[in-house]
């Protein structure tokens, strides 16, 4: 019988796997000619099975790939160059004197803040007779606005490489217990201080694609002590807050690192009537700091041993672990 024979493929939409591994469901659509034993013009069809061509004569149109938004790739990681330029807060004293004096050379400029007029120009002298090109600016790091002018201004004179966002005030509930306005004090200096230390650093580094922030942080950071709950707290918000922005500023090529200092001899300790474990001094601290730095270190946490302890107190339960905390010896309040 001669016909005309079309086919359709049935494989796709309603067969799609049902069929033998090489074979497909077809419909053979057949019409007789006339003059045949068939009525002329009659339509008739049956399934058969095809075997698949080397190419597929009926293609399942391909489904387009999900858009997907195109991706800021970082660029690779370089450790920085020795800064040049560098600004600290809370240089008057402590880890931030020890800093600026570590920093100290010819060749670099550094812009020193704190509070304290007679001890920040004292460390400025120190800085310059080691040749460093030094300014001084007396200010509060509340101040946002004053904050943000002195950064513009340093950065404008020479461009800063390194800032590091050191001032920061200490306390515990020991005495009368913790008041609200330690709480705020201790909050807004070492947070928001923080804030306003690295936001505009962070602008006017950005412009350039280059630029290392610090912000010191405190092995207090890691598990919330019953002696100095504000300062633990606080310390714990700047460094989370440190190692998300190291990810997200890390795309404009800027590098952040996060300080944890375990026990250092400077002011804020002076006052502790306990025992502190592993206790170093401020110069030793500032090397290991400049130290991490260098290698551009998400976190430059020290003593190792102390860290060491933080960190698997921390991964324990707190139901573990309160009783023993709860018998530590309190921070004392900060007045
Ligand atoms: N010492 C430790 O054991 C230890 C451990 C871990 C982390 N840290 C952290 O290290 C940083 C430095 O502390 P430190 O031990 O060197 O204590 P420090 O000797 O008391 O120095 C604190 C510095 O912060 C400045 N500061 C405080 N409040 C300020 C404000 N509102 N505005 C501007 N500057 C302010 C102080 O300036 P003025 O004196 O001029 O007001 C001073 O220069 C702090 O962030 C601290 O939390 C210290």
């Amino acid at each position: 019988m001669l016909a005309t024979v079309t086919a359709e493929c049935l494989s796709g939409a309603g067969r799609r796997g049902c069929g033998r591994a090489g074979t497909r469901w077809a419909r053979i659509i057949f019409t007789p000619p006339c003059g045949s034993q068939g009525r002329p013009g009659a339509v008739g069809w049956r399934h058969a099975r095809l075997p698949i061509a080397d190419k597929d004569p009926f293609p399942v149109p391909a489904t387009p790939p999900p858009r997907t938004p195109p991706q800021r790739t970082p660029p690779p990681r370089t450790p920085p160059k020795p800064p040049r330029s560098i600004l600290i807060t809370g240089a008057s004293s402590g880890l931030g004197a020890a800093l600026a004096r570590l920093y100290a050379a010819p060749g670099v400029s550094l812009a020193l803040g704190g509070r304290d007029v007679r001890r920040l120009e004292a460390v400025a002298a120190d800085c310059r007779t080691h040749g460093a090109e030094v300014t001084t600016r007396h200010l509060d790091v509340l101040h946002r606005v004053a904050m943000a002018d002195w950064i513009a201004k340093a950065d404008a004179l020479a461009p800063l490489d390194l800032v590091i966002a050191n001032a920061g005030v200490g306390g515990g509930t020991g005495g009368a217990g913790e008041s609200a306005q330690q709480t705020h004090q201790i909050m807004s200096v070492n947070v928001t201080g923080a804030v306003n230390t690295v936001l505009p650093a962070a602008a006017a580094m950005r412009t350039r694609g280059h630029g290392q922030l610090a912000i010191v942080s405190s092995l207090a950071g890691f598990r919330g002590f019953p002696g100095a709950p504000a300062y633990c707290a606080s310390k714990a918000a700047v460094r989370v807050w440190g190692e998300s922005l190291r990810g997200h500023l890390g795309r404009d090529g800027l590098c952040v690192s996060v300080i944890c200092p375990g026990y250092v001899k400077t002011r804020m300790t002076a006052n502790n009537d306990f025992p502190m474990p592993l206790l170093m001094d401020a110069d030793r601290a500032a090397r290991r700091i400049r130290r991490g730095l260098a290698r551009d270190r998400p976190r430059i946490a020290f003593p190792r041993r102390l860290y060491a302890a933080v960190w698997l107190l921390n991964l324990l339960p707190p139901s573990w672990t309160d009783g023993m905390l709860a018998r530590l010896p309190e921070k004392p309040g900060n007045g």
